[in-house]
């Protein structure tokens, strides 16, 4: 039996796992789902949404299965944090990012593929999937406002092209750093290929912009050409993130594997998600070399929670993506069958899709359609 780690989150969080849970139950998933207390609730608090104590729960756990979060900028959190903690100095953090670096879940991987039958879909010949770099690059947090001098004078006296800068004061001036690492780049695009390889696709397009961020992108860049050696049946394509964003909904059926940095993946893997029906089909893993995490990826929209109005696709095609990375290979594929046959028979479909079913109607359609077809 597998044990998972059940972190419902914030907001809608708790309707799309409750949704999750129906299917996983239905389908005869053999796990123990343990809770465990993550997001906003335990920042106002305790002054951390990522409690030790769930960190503890993680390690026990084969992987983790995440529903969303809230997150509001510096100011925001610290007004909402319990006064008694407030003159602590601490500082929110996104517990889901701190959760990939912690894990070191290298890999965001995320799957848009449009589903005959949905209304929603842009074209209904897309098949993409985006692997997106999820440790390092402008998320790694290191970041500087006001910047100390010693950060200052070391820029100064590094780079010719701080001249411009050099008048400007340190506190009117913040610095995000966008570090790269060699073994950085060549996990991720290394994963990119092996699923290529594995799942005869037939191209891996990295997605950077080395003609402008020179070190970092010609950094990705040049280690995808170092690494599509070893792969000479796939074809490597190079595209800038800008003109990626433009061929995104321009010819978005010719794209197969894209591969980049965290943020720029983190950008077009919502411009992709569109493409298939919105964030309400966008299904992420944040995968390492020992441990996973599984998240719808949207967010908790606050509005929506607790109404069990929301679409739980995303979650429960998630839910299938663990059930691949646990091995269950069968299973996934046939969650994945009545996940398509629910979309393409269109009768319970929530309010996005034009219907008016509830989140845990589609759950159990779900669950009806895998009894019928297996
Ligand atoms: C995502 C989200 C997160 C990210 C947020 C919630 C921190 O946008 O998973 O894509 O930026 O990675
Ligand atoms: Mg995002």
């Amino acid at each position: 039996m597998y044990k998972i780690a059940w972190l419902p989150g914030d907001g809608i969080g708790k309707d799309v796992t409750d949704a999750v849970k129906i299917v996983l139950d239905g389908i005869e998933f053999n796990a123990e789902l343990i809770h465990g207390d993550i997001g906003w609730k335990f920042w106002k608090s305790e002054g951390n949404p990522l409690p030790d104590r769930t960190i503890e729960l993680l390690r026990k756990c084969d992987c983790a299965y995440f529903g969303a979060i809230t997150s509001k900028p510096k100011e925001e959190a610290q007004k909402e944090l319990n006064p008694e903690l407030r003159k602590e100095g601490i500082q929110y953090f996104s517990p889901i990012v701190k959760l990939r670096q912690l894990f070191d879940l290298y890999v965001n991987m995320r799957p848009c593929k449009a589903y005959p039958g949905n209304p929603l879909n842009y074209r209904d010949d897309i098949d993409l999937v985006i692997f997106r770099e999820n440790t390092e690059g402008l998320y790694s947090g290191i970041e500087y406002h006001p910047v100390p001098e010693r950060v200052f004078n070391a820029l100064m006296e590094t780079h010719p092209k701080m001249e411009r800068f050099k008048n400007v004061p340190l506190e009117d001036m913040a610095i995000s750093t966008r570090i790269f690492t060699r073994k950085g780049c060549r996990r991720i695009l290394k994963k990119a290929f092996e699923y290529a390889d594995k799942f005869n696709r037939k191209s891996v397009t990295v997605v950077e912009k080395p003609n402008v961020i020179r070190e970092t992108s010609g950094l990705m860049v040049r280690e995808a050409r170092e690494i599509a050696k070893d792969y000479p049946d796939i074809e490597l394509w190079e595209t800038n993130v800008d003109a990626m964003a433009m061929w995104l909904i321009k010819n978005p059926q010719d794209y197969s594997v894209l591969v980049s940095s965290n943020m720029f993946g983190d950008i077009i893997s919502d411009e992709a998600a569109q493409l298939i029906g919105g964030l309400g089909f966008a299904c992420s893993g944040n995968i390492g070399d020992k441990f996973a995490v599984f998240e719808p990826t949207h967010g908790s929209a606050p509005k929506y929670a607790g109404k069990y109005v929301v679409n739980p696709m995303a979650a429960i095609l998630a839910a299938k993506m663990m059930l691949d990375w646990l091995g269950e290979i069968e299973l996934a594929k046939k969650l994945e069958d009545a996940v398509a046959l629910v979309i393409k028979e269109g009768k319970v479909r929530t309010y996005d899709m034009g219907g008016k079913s509830s989140t845990l109607d589609v759950a159990n359609e779900i669950v009806k359609k895998f009894k019928e077809i297996h």
